[in-house]
């Protein structure tokens, strides 16, 4: 893997595509949320376009975080900051790669439940869900950590492409 001086504009594009795909995961949920319910009681499931939209925008999401993982092992990313402690170093390293990870079970275990009616994948799903949303949290807290603590400006980097 080749390290680069910043993040392409498509990995950066990218990036923003997916955080706010997820974003619209969690915050239109409950459509689909209700239609699982209803179908596990055996009750007619109503049909609404968050629920399509729910299906369409994991498929999605699965498309991007593949086409970022090619970039990642093709082009490369930048190195961690300079003064970052190994320690953080790693648990950055972890965090990013644990992303792309959960992302694709997400998707995954969201198809296998909805077109395969697999009940453990419909319970990892569950699991998922608040893993990845404690990553986000995590993730969002080391900007300003980063700004204010270490005192570089790793945010430039998902803003700014380097070419
Ligand atoms: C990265 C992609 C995905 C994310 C971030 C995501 C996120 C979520 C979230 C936050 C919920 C709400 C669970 C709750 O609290 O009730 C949910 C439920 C659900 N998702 Fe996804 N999802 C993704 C992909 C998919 C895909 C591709 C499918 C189907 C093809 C799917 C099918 C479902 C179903 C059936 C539910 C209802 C399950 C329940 O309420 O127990 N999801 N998803
Ligand atoms: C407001 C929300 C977010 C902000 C401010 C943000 C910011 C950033 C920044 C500044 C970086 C670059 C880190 C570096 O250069 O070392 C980054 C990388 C990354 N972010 Fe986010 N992010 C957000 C949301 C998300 C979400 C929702 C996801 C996934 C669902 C995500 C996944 C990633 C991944 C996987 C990387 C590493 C890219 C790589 O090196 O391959 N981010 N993010």
């Amino acid at each position: 893997m080749i390290d680069k001086t910043g993040y392409s504009a498509t990995q950066i594009g990218l990036h923003w595509i997916v955080a706010l795909l997820v974003a619209g995961q969690y915050i239109f949920k409950d459509s689909i949320a209700s239609a699982w319910d209803a179908y596990t009681r055996g009750q007619e499931v109503a049909f609404s376009p968050l629920i399509l939209a729910h299906v369409a925008g994991g498929i999605l999401i699965l498309a991007f975080v593949l086409w970022r993982l090619v970039l990642r092992l093709t082009r490369g990313v930048p190195p961690a900051p300079e003064n970052e402690p190994t320690p953080l170093k790693t648990l950055s390293h972890v965090a990013h790669w644990g992303f792309y990870a959960i992302l694709a079970a997400m998707s995954v275990s969201g198809g296998l439940m909805w077109f395969g009616d697999v009940q453990a994948a419909a319970q990892a799903h569950n699991v998922l869900k608040v893993m990845l949303l404690a990553l986000i949290v995590l993730h969002v807290v080391a900007i300003p950590f980063h700004k204010l603590v270490l005192k570089n400006n790793v945010m430039q980097r998902m803003i700014r492409p380097a070419r």
